[in-house]
């Protein structure tokens, strides 16, 4: 895909699905009695990936223009699977699903591609296993996993990263088990499992970094509206503020407060960033205007990382063009990601001439003007879709050397990009 300097984005985008609630709108639509209605469902890889694994396992689950409807089977309905289940490039679908298999009265594997078999999966072999789940992995802390059926009882979990997809393996695990199961984070991570689970009558009580969740009979099935996904939007966000003469609005955006870190930021940065038409639902939408401003360097750490881990390589790419440094630390979980994203963005902003070091825990960047280049993905569309923003802005041509990965998590990125003006 070649990119050439954009002389300003313009228009009004609306940007798939979120992909943390469409991966849980199915899950949990599946443990429900009765039907889920999701609209604004994502069709992207992973979230696909979630729906394989559940028609695996004997779940109906119809797709038509416009939204999905999953057949609920109940909490105890799940089928045994004719094989090992296959999670593709999904964390979110391999860690969550597994809290909910390792209650289920059949033996189950699990299995995905290249890059889920070197991501971190001993930290929920841990718990469950607390739990009295009967789950092995390769090496102990490794996809494949093999898990078989176990009697769980209830803990309280003091978990040592924040981690949505941890926490919520846990309280999954939690539908299931005898007693309370608590979880306790570092610093709170995204909230979608705790909402939905409220939304479908779960007794779920929250008290800052501590979560908790008593075991119900069952799940209630509802409507789900799935909003656009700001982890999408931070790539426009980010191209609108970095190209000279842009005005861009996107539209019908979760600005859930565990997931708008990325706004604080630009902001912080300098960006002209407003936010209109505000509603509440069962997760918070907004309308995002960005326009084009001088940005400059800040310092992002401590309890902010969770609330934008996965918009830091988009924020590296605009930190790129910013007047000073960026520091960016407490990001290790960046290293497990898709790829190892401090290392990936540092590779890449380097081959745009940028000056940037790695560090133990994240990057210094020091802003400048960044030149188009041929960039590699890592085979990580978060890589993929920040290296074509910095090429919008940066001066000569640019090629993203791998640019299908972007279907992960938001299939027509560059379609969009297109007609807004890149
Ligand atoms: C997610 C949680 C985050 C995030 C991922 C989606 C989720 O991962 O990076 O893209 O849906 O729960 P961690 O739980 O590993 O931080």
């Amino acid at each position: 895909m070649k990119l050439h300097t954009s002389s300003g984005l313009r228009g009004t985008v609306t940007v798939p699905g979120d992909k943390s609630i469409s991966h849980r709108a199915v899950m949990l639509g599946a443990l429900a009695d009765g039907e889920t209605h999701i609209s604004g469902f994502l069709m992207g890889e992973d979230c696909l990936s979630t729906i394989d694994c559940f028609r695996k396992m004997g779940v109906q689950i119809d797709v038509r223009d416009g939204g999905v409807t999953v057949h609920g089977v109940g909490l105890h309905g799940l089928r045994a699977p004719e094989g090992p289940l296959y999670t593709g490039n999904s964390g979110t679908t391999t860690r969550l699903l597994s809290g909910i298999l390792a209650a289920q009265p059949f033996p189950v594997s699990m299995t995905g591609d290249a890059s889920i078999e070197q991501r971190p999966m001993g930290r929920i072999i841990t718990p469950l296993r607390e739990m009295g789940a009967d789950i092995r992995g390769r090496d102990g802390k490794y996809c494949p996993l093999h898990i078989a059926p176990a009697a769980l009882h209830g803990v309280r979990y003091e978990m040592p990263v924040a981690s949505a997809q941890l926490k919520s393996a846990i309280l999954l695990a939690g539908l299931y088990a005898d007693g309370v199961t608590e979880v306790v984070e570092p610093a709170p991570s995204r909230d979608h499992t705790e909402r939905m689970l409220r939304a479908m009558g779960v007794q779920v009580e929250q008290d800052g970094c501590r979560v908790a969740v008593h075991a119900p009979l069952a799940l209630r099935a509802c409507s789900i509206e799935v909003p656009g996904d700001i982890s999408s939007a931070a790539f426009f966000l980010a191209a609108g503020a970095i190209v000279t003469g842009s005005e861009l609005t996107v539209k019908n955006v979760g600005i859930n407060p565990t997931r708008d870190g990325v706004l604080e930021v630009l902001r912080a940065m300098g960006a002209d960033i407003t936010c209109t038409n505000v509603r509440d639902a069962a997760e918070p939408v907004a309308d995002l205007t960005v326009r084009a401003s001088a940005l400059h360097g800040t310092e992002i750490g401590g309890p902010l990382i969770p609330r934008l881990i996965d918009e830091l390589p988009v924020l590296a790419a605009a930190a790129a063009f910013a007047e000073g440094e960026t520091v960016i630390r407490d990001a290790q979980e960046l290293k497990v990601k898709e790829s190892n994203r401090i290392a990936a963005m540092v590779a890449e902003l380097t081959r745009a001439g940028v000056d940037c070091t790695e560090t133990a825990d994240g990057m210094v960047i020091r802003g400048g003007r960044p030149r188009g280049a041929a960039f590699e993905t890592y085979r990580d569309h978060r890589i993929a879709m920040s290296m074509a923003v910095l090429a919008l802005g940066a001066a000569g041509e640019s090629e993203i050397l791998d640019p299908g990965v972007v279907s992960i998590s938001y299939p027509g990125f560059f379609d969009t990009l297109r007609q807004i003006g890149g």
